[in-house]
């Protein structure tokens, strides 16, 4: 048992108060290689924002489970060393499927967990949120569970907004099961391509698509007065980065992401963390591919994967302090 207070990781307890009472979002990038370590670490010490490192299902798959705990305990050390005192860095499993996985989880030295019971009938994700917050609780790891259903890339709107989380079961949710905090869906998505172009509204050349139901986050503030709420499928897709994947022989179609002014206005709200993993690919992809068009005879990965880290650094301190407002908090 490893707990993460040794590592110097902090849970999300303190951190998401002090962020929906100053009106901003704590930023929570997803990684699995050490470049993106890196490249968080770097913008939130530079931007002196606290920021939450997750790690799906697919990032131990890939970059193994211990590995990746390894490196959430460098990237405390890492901090300190380019001059942070006192950094303020959550280890969180994103999208966790089961309680075997939050468990392991949480016994390896993560300080926060989700349990996505999203998808099972509402008793079910109930029972095994409950279970999840009466482990983790014992050794004070905080846990978000999720109500309502994210659109799959190819949904339509009328089929997206029947998943829109209810408003009259939060409450009930939240009491029965403890949660720390609480993802909803109220438009967003996962991945690249968010919305069709037939979705959107075409303004001065540029595809605008419909906006979150704010009406929905409203709602649910109103029934849970201050409680701790969460966006994923938060990447705004930049253009730039697309078009430069396209302008190097991508194939990037009709890529479309949520407006940062709508993530400027969730962030003010009781939204306390916004999660970001396709705009980091994005951005990696685009500097990788423009190394290779310009220098085709390049095969140093330091050539590539510098420029890759030195671009999505660029991108994850755009978000903190143009977007969320995290910057300047430690
Ligand atoms: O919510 C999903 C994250 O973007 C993680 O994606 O499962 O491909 O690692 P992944
Ligand atoms: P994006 O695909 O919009 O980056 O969302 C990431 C996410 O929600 C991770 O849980
Ligand atoms: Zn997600």
């Amino acid at each position: 048992m490893v707990n993460y207070k040794d590592l110097g990781l902090v849970n999300t307890r303190e951190m998401f108060a002090k962020a929906v009472e100053g009106g901003y979002a704590i930023p929570a990038f997803n990684f699995n290689t050490m470049e993106q370590m890196q490249a968080i670490v770097q913008a939130a010490v530079e931007t002196k924002s606290p920021v939450i490192m997750q790690v799906s299902k697919g990032a131990r798959n890939y970059a193994n489970a211990t590995i990746l705990r390894y490196m959430a305990q460098g990237a405390v050390e890492y901090a300190k060393e380019l001059g942070c005192e006192n950094p303020q860095i959550v280890l969180h499993l994103d999208h966790g499927d089961s309680f075997e996985i939050c468990k392991d989880c949480i016994d390896s030295g993560f300080s926060s967990v989700m349990i996505d019971g999203s998808h099972l009938p509402y008793d079910e994700n109930v029972a095994l949120t409950k279970k999840v917050v009466e482990y983790a609780h014992q050794f004070d790891v905080t846990v978000e569970g999720e109500l309502g259903v994210l659109a799959g890339v190819e949904d339509e709107v009328v089929a997206a907004e029947s998943h829109y989380t209810k408003p009259e079961e939060v409450e009930d949710f939240v009491s029965k099961t403890g949660c720390d905090s609480l993802a909803i869906s109220i438009g967003t998505s996962h991945g690249a391509h968010k919305f069709t172009p037939e979705q959107c509204t075409l303004v001065n050349g540029v595809l605008v698509p419909p906006p979150l139901a704010f009406d929905v986050l409203a709602e649910i503030e109103k029934k849970l007065p201050g409680f701790l709420i969460v966006l994923h499928g938060s990447s705004s897709v930049p253009q730039d980065e697309v078009a430069t994947i396209n302008q190097y022989g991508g194939q990037l179609k009709a890529a479309i992401g949520i407006p940062e002014e709508q993530l400027r206005q969730a962030s003010k709200s009781a939204v306390c963390k916004i999660n970001i993993d396709s705009d980091s690919r994005l951005a990696m992809t685009a500097a990788v591919r423009k190394v290779f068009a310009e220098n085709p005879a390049e095969f140093d990965p330091r050539k590539y994967l510098g420029p890759a880290r030195d671009n999505v650094k660029k991108m994850y301190e755009h978000k903190i302090i143009n977007v969320l407002g995290s910057d300047n908090k430690l």
